[in-house]
């Protein structure tokens, strides 16, 4: 069966190769607004999302994120709101504010390549400096900075995978699956 939902997961690679192109801006839009439709603990809706395509802020954002191989020319960092998520009756360390960062990533990255855009997620960054180069407002806290920019043909290596894992290697199936054994 192809399916073009599935067939884009199983697509979809994290671009750390970008040119110097500019992103147009509704494809950063439509990026955005896909994020909005990723699942959230509670409806909350409780991460926030700071966007740039200034090559000044850029161009400062990679000099704080040692994880930050690529040259974006836009990025999105995704940020928990955190006295919003305590009004809330979050716990700081709530498992649901970091599962709300994660579906909204992997949403991004999916729209990103439904609009022919090279998307890579970071969380290799200084988490202090990024609040001050992108001016967060009180208690938002940068979770992941999502690259987006033209792929470029690669001239950097993917990491490399510590082995191949399907979906078997994965998953346990309760009860056992004799077929499986
Ligand atoms: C939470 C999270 C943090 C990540 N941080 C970085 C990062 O700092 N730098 C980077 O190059 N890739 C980062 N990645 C991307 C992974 O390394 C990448 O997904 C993995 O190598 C598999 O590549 P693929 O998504 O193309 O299959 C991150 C991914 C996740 C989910």
């Amino acid at each position: 069966m192809t399916d073009p939902v599935l067939d884009a997961i199983r697509r979809r690679r994290v671009v750390r190769a970008m040119t110097d192109e500019p992103v147009p801006r509704e494809r950063v839009e439509t990026i955005l607004d896909a994020a909005r439709w990723a699942p959230t603990a509670g409806n909350r809706h409780l991460q926030r999302f700071v966007a740039t395509t200034d090559p000044g802020v850029l161009r400062v954002l990679r000099m704080v994120s040692p994880g930050m191989i690529q040259r974006p020319t836009a990025a999105i960092t995704i940020c928990v709101d955190r006295p919003l998520a305590q009004s809330y009756g979050f716990a700081p360390d709530a498992r649901g504010l970091s599962v709300d960062v994660g579906t909204a990533m992997a949403t991004m990255l999916l729209a990103a390549h439904a609009v022919d855009v090279g998307a890579g997620p970071v969380s290799s960054f200084s988490r202090a400096a990024v609040g001050v180069v992108l001016a967060l407002p009180e208690g938002w806290s940068p979770e992941v900075i999502v690259c987006l920019g033209h792929p470029a043909p690669a001239r950097v290596a993917p990491m490399a995978p510590t082995r191949h894992l399907g979906w078997r290697d994965l998953t346990r199936w309760v009860p056992e699956d004799p077929a499986d054994t």
